[in-house]
């Protein structure tokens, strides 16, 4: 069992990737005019900008939301028989694009692709009256793809192409979402530590933390993780495959549902997640839960926080320390049919990990909805 808590986060000057943070992430759905109001009226996103018939696509729509620096792009097709419908058909809702923010999008693709990337678009500048956005794009996990952004040049509301979205619909207030603190990737059995590779190769990540089946095993299921960061420690891509065990791994159960490799969940970091899930509860958003004796040892387990006990018990929300101090964790259920994408809420109070000792009770909540769903076997 290998472990670390400290990120060992490389030098600048030998960062041959810098990467300035998330720029967005493009989901392909069914319904993009229905998720973009599922996305702002559960979760307090707002709308910033639209893509479509009305700005001459014909094949596709997109709709932009926005909540502080977390941009989603939420995409359909117009037509049949187009890569976005035949990839819904494969994989349901589902990320397609990760969006990194770079200073040289072109740069950022030679050197991916002269360290063994594969192509998803080459080098394309698009302008408007705000400027230009230089995007290029490479392959990774299953169909997921990494779109580099270079945007110093563009002073508009997205990216040439869309246009502001108004609607006349109000946009619900915030939630509290701020940034994406991590975003993990699913992968199939014994590809771990080729994605590991692939991301230190090509992207110049580094590991930061390992978790193996000791670590991350109930009765019934087990993983392995491996977390990725880049140089300045604002990518975190924590990678998982699934381990044998009595049951089928809940990665086992992703990758047969999304029919491949994939995202699998999406951390949003907030300052006051007692605020910030009250709100997504009310507004509809499901959350896992686990059992209330969890919180009997809470105490014994993390030491003091600044945190009541009783609204965390309340809910639901789950808290974890390592040597540099606690974060407290929550996740969603599916947000679609297919029991694949969810996202995570995250504050950190010092601790730069990722909730490991929340893991078993976490998977047993799993366990339970698997059971349910009938695919606990
Ligand atoms: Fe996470």
């Amino acid at each position: 069992m290998e472990t670390s808590t400290l990120p060992k986060l490389h030098d600048a000057a030998k960062d041959f990737m810098p990467i300035n943070g998330t720029d967005y992430l493009e989901l392909y759905v069914s319904n993009s005019k229905q998720a973009a109001h599922f996305y702002k009226t559960a979760f307090g996103f707002q709308s910033l900008a639209y893509a479509g018939l009305e700005t001459g696509l014909k094949d596709r729509e997109s709709y932009v939301v926005v909540q502080d620096k977390i941009r989603l792009v939420l995409t359909s097709p117009l037509k049949s028989g187009t890569d976005i419908g035949r990839h819904i058909d494969q994989h349901g809702d589902g990320v397609k694009v990760v969006a990194l923010w770079v200073d040289d999008a072109t740069y950022a693709y030679n050197t991916a692709i002269e360290k063994g990337a594969k192509s998803y678009m080459e080098p394309q500048t698009e302008e408007d009256e705000n400027g230009k956005v230089v995007r290029s794009g490479i392959y990774t996990y299953g169909e997921t793809v990494h779109i580099f952004v270079e945007r110093k040049e563009y002073s508009g509301i997205f990216m040439p192409g869309y246009k502001k979205w108004e609607t006349p619909y109000y946009n619900p207030e915030s939630v509290g979402l701020k940034y994406v603190d991590h975003m993990v990737g699913n992968v199939g059995w014994n590809k771990m530590n080729y994605w590991v590779d692939f991301y230190e190769n090509v992207l110049g990540f580094v590991n930061i933390l390992s978790f193996d089946d000791n670590d991350i095993s109930t009765e019934y299921t087990a993983l392995m993780s491996k977390v990725m960061s880049n140089g300045n420690g604002r990518i975190k891509f924590p990678i998982n495959e699934p381990a044998e065990g009595k049951k089928k791994s809940q990665v086992e159960e992703y990758l047969d549902f999304y029919e491949g490799e994939g995202v699998q969940h999406i951390a949003v970091a907030t300052d006051d997640i007692i605020t910030t899930v009250k709100q997504l509860r009310s507004r509809g958003v499901e959350f896992l839960r686990v059992p209330d004796t969890y919180y009997e040892a809470v105490t014994d387990r993390v030491g003091e926080i600044d945190e009541d006990i009783a609204p965390l018990r309340e809910l639901g929300i789950l808290v974890d320390r390592d040597d540099e101090g606690y974060l407290l964790q929550i996740f969603t259920r599916p947000v679609e049919p297919r029991p694949t994408m969810f996202f995570e809420i995250i504050q950190r109070k010092g601790a730069q990990s990722f909730g490991k000792g929340n893991f078993k009770a976490l998977f047993e909540a799993i366990e339970r909805e698997q059971e349910v769903r009938g695919t606990l076997h």
